[in-house]
């Protein structure tokens, strides 16, 4: 346990080297007009910590950690060739994105998994606009750890009026110190504890040490967390970011409780960051999401010249997107239940586990459970069969004492719930964030018919057994 910490990485000293990067933060313009664009995975060589580090090996699409940014225009068609140079098979998730099952990229689920030199077509029309991400869903723990993924943004018709459009990947990586990754993917702490958390946390890349803005801007800033388990817990020292979108879809613009920006993996958070300060100010962003774990993510640095003297007060509330609303007092209700991972020294006892002890358990791979049941692989009987069209209430019961984002493809959701209190702005997601042994209610309409998988995003349990399949009929 001790090599994954952060603080054991000298990450000041690797931090010194990053300086020089500066400013470069935001995330080229790749329109999808270029009509040759496709998607290669495979092996390459990236600069994520900068010099006197050597580069890292990792494994990316068309070379670069993260891949080529994709942005669109809301209701356009997205065509993306995949052409996998890896030694493995993979897929592409389009995450968070409404679209039809057959494009979804679940290998064996909703598509044969692309063989290496294979190819394999992506096409689909995007019906909301927001913030997503695109990552392998084949082997994800390892693939996503060694850096595939991208982001994938997809612009309002009429969108907000902000200075900047930044949008921020987060990534995390364990690196040793040589800046290669650890290749000790799939182990059985990660998998029973709470997932690769790793030391170096990069933001499009890199790792950072400023950002700089001026006085007087608007920027909108994109979270996306790529990361294969970290949470992210981010407080911006000297600002109030207010939150706009939530996985792309639009809330009511707020304040986050504390003012703490939490994002867990596969999250996406919209923020409008007015900057007010003074010139030649500097601000840090930390992250404290575990206790012990604190760091300094990267420091806002003012010009010394204003970009001008007041910000405008125009307005920052999204148009709102498509979704059906659901009809909670016709919906029906499941109660859908989490056990498992480890507890101090002992195996968490729950539904699906009696009469395993601990060596079954890590002879089988299966640590967590969905309703009794471990899921290894992609293809398996449904746990709920849903009717198109039907308003459903999940009731999320977290038995476990950890954290867990639990996505679902081909939906977003409405969070009605916690411990049985109402959420106050009922956010549309696609991955929300169970705390220990929370119970957390969604509601949505089954719109999208098909095989959908439904899992934690700390990739590490969803491959131990965090997943399953909800069909739409
Ligand atoms: Cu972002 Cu099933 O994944
Ligand atoms: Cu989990």
């Amino acid at each position: 346990m001790s090599g994954n910490r952060i603080a054991d990485l000298t990450r000041r000293s690797l931090l010194r080297g990053a300086a020089a990067l500066t400013g470069a933060t935001l995330l080229p313009r790749q329109v999808m007009a270029n009509p040759d664009f496709r998607l290669i995975p495979k092996p390459a060589k990236v600069a994520l910590i900068g010099k006197p580090h050597p580069e890292t090996a990792v494994w990316a699409y068309n070379e670069l950690v993260p891949g080529p940014p994709i942005r669109v225009q809301q209701g356009d068609r997205l065509k993306v060739p995949v052409e996998n140079q890896l030694a493995e098979e993979t897929t592409v998730h389009f995450h968070g994105i409404r679209l039809p099952n057959a494009m979804d990229g679940v290998p064996h689920l909703t598509q044969t998994p692309i063989a290496p030199g294979g190819e394999f077509v992506y096409e689909f029309t995007v019906p909301d606009a927001g913030t997503y991400w695109y990552h392998p869903h084949q082997r994800s723990a390892e693939q996503v750890g060694r850096g595939l993924c991208g982001a994938l943004i997809v612009e309002e018709r009429e969108p907000i009026r902000v200075d900047r459009d930044v949008a921020w990947l987060l990534q995390d990586w364990r690196l040793q110190p040589d800046a290669q990754i650890r290749n000790d993917f799939g182990n059985m702490h990660d998998m029973a504890h709470n997932g690769r958390v790793g030391n170096t946390v990069t933001i499009n890349g890199n790792v950072r040490d400023t950002f700089a803005v001026r006085s007087g801007e608007r920027i909108r800033l994109r979270l996306i967390n790529g990361a294969n388990a970290r949470v992210f817990g981010l407080s911006f020292a000297g600002h109030r970011p207010r939150v706009i979108a939530l996985d792309g879809q639009p809330v009511e613009p707020h304040e986050p409780s504390d003012g703490r920006v939490v994002l867990a993996p596969g999250m996406r958070m919209d923020l409008i960051l007015d900057m007010a300060a003074n010139l030649g100010e500097r601000f840090q962003v930390v992250d404290n999401f575990y206790r012990g774990l604190t760091y300094r993510l990267i420091d806002l640095v003012y010009a010394d010249t204003p970009y001008r003297d007041h910000i405008p007060d125009t307005p920052i509330a999204l148009a709102p997107n498509t979704m059906p609303e659901p009809d909670l007092n016709g919906a029906q209700r499941h109660e859908v239940t989490f056990n498992g991972g480890m507890m101090g020294q002992m195996m968490m006892q729950g539904r699906g586990m009696a009469g395993m002890n601990m060596r079954d358990m890590m002879h089988s791979g299966k640590i967590w459970f969905i309703n009794g049941v471990a899921m290894l692989g992609h293809v398996m009987d449904p746990m709920l069969t849903l009717t198109q069209g039907h308003s459903y209430v999940l009731a999320m019961v977290n038995e476990t004492a950890w954290w867990h984002p639990m996505h679902l493809h081909g939906h977003a959701f409405r969070v009605i719930s916690r411990n049985g209190a109402p959420i106050r702005y009922r956010e549309w997601q696609d991955t929300v964030l169970m705390a220990p042994r929370e119970t957390v209610e969604i509601a949505f309409v089954a719109d999208n018919p098909g095989d959908w998988m439904f899992h934690c995003h700390i990739l590490e349990h969803q491959e131990s057994g965090m997943m399953g399949v909800i069909r739409v009929t």
